[in-house]
């Protein structure tokens, strides 16, 4: 069940739809939206009851359901991914445990790759291999080898773009019409752009899903998670969530509402302070290469330009260094440099934040696989926030020391 949309919807701008689009009022008619803070609904009569416990009339039962701030979340977003339906999930983990749930079964194979969010390569890894689910890992920006993996039981392709953290663009038109032509599904996981920059379901993608905790909330507060697409392929996942519980919590929902009304407005800014930063970065002697999609320099530039109608807020860019040790020496002493920069293992805030992907978010896997997955100790991951980019520049400066030992000594 999702909430139809107001007849002039598919007429509004973006930004109209983001502030607008999927609201309800209530009957004290209240301009913001109302928080529904009831685990249950009541019904008229036993007829009711009966009605919409069997599906037949649509309307409130039980907030694991369904729940009138959650459903003008899951609308709202719908119209933004251009999607027909969204179904809102606890966070962005429990949005791919259903996906898996809802569209898999014992002997079906995932296509992916492994520039993915780390938890969702545990995920396919320990969970789903464990119920059966085999997995293939390709490179994300070869679309031939997408081609090449797929076997009789392939039923998912899926992936993220840009990549974290090195910013790695999957050709979407290119891996899309593979997949539709093989008949498997294809996901793609869109929480660093988001829908203000970057609409997956334009390309010939059948799933969009979020770890809405990003930039969807964009200010750290709440976690969530959802998919978007046709309602046939939402449905089953809604199932999911019906059944097993992972549902949005109202409150995180109502948070989320209020985020996408500033989603376009925060995702130009943060595009603008990231492009800016990176520009700078490039100058920078002691940084040896700047990887951001929106900068010439990228060696995808012209792919992501087409997908994207900006470069996001991820910036990763590699310190000059003779060798590992002395690279995780100075990036080390760049993290405990920075005093605006934030030191934590999110992203997607107001507040810029500071990773140093070989030790923390990479850390865990083999120093030689590491190396082949492009994770070198002297590369720094900005998710670069909104505050004022003279502040941010200061914050880094000591990537302007062309002679950074006699600084550091
Ligand atoms: C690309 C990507 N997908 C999914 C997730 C998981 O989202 P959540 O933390 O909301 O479960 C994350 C979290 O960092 C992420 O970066």
């Amino acid at each position: 069940m999702s909430l139809p949309l107001p007849d002039s919807a598919d007429d509004w701008g973006f930004e109209t739809r983001a502030i607008r689009a999927g609201t309800e009022r209530s009957a004290f008619g209240e301009h913001s939206e109302a928080l529904f803070l009831s685990s249950s609904f009541v019904f008229e009569d036993a007829a009711e009851a009966a009605r919409r416990f069997q599906n037949t009339e649509p309307g409130m039962v039980y907030s694991r359901f369904t729940n009138p701030s959650v459903q003008m979340f899951e609308a709202r977003l719908a119209t933004l991914e251009d999607a027909e339906d969204c179904v809102a999930t606890a966070s962005g983990m429990s949005a791919i445990l259903a996906l898996c749930l809802g569209h898999l079964k014992a002997g079906d194979e995932i296509v992916t790759t492994g520039s993915l969010f780390g938890a969702t390569i545990q995920l396919f890894d320990n969970f789903m291999a464990k119920f059966g689910v085999g997995i293939r890992y390709v490179a994300l920006t070869d679309p031939q080898a997408w081609k090449d993996a797929i076997g009789p039981n392939t039923k998912l392709f899926y992936l993220e773009t840009p990549s974290n953290p090195l910013t790695e663009i999957a050709d979407l038109q290119a891996i899309g019409e593979i997949a539709q032509k093989a008949g498997v599904l294809s996901v793609v996981d869109n929480c660093f752009c988001t829908p203000a920059l970057q609409r997956p379901l334009r390309f010939p993608v059948d799933l969009v899903l979020h770890s809405a905790t990003k930039y969807i909330d964009g200010q750290g507060r709440v976690l969530g998670g959802a998919i978007a697409g046709p309602r046939a392929l939402v449905d089953p996942v809604r199932q999911v969530v019906r059944t097993c519980g992972p549902s949005l919590s109202p409150f995180n929902a109502w948070v989320l509402l209020k985020s996408l009304e500033t989603l376009a407005v925060r995702m130009r800014a943060h595009s603008e302070n990231a492009l800016a930063l990176a520009q700078w970065l490039e100058q920078q002697p002691a940084v040896a290469r700047v990887l951001y999609p929106g900068l010439p320099s990228h060696p995808q530039h012209a792919l992501a330009m087409r997908q994207q109608s900006l470069g996001g807020a991820i910036v990763s860019f590699e310190l000059r260094a003779e060798n590992s040790d002395q690279a995780r020496e100075r990036a080390w002493a760049l993290v405990d440099g920075v005093r605006i920069f934030s030191v934590t293992g999110n992203l997607g805030d107001t507040r810029s934040i500071i990773t140093h992907p070989g030790s923390t978010t990479h850390g865990r896997i083999p120093e030689e696989a590491r190396q082949r997955a492009g994770i070198t100790q002297g590369l720094i991951r900005l998710a670069v926030g909104l505050e004022s980019l003279k502040d941010l520049k200061a914050d880094l400066a000591m990537v302007s020391d062309s002679d950074w030992k006699r600084r550091k000594n």
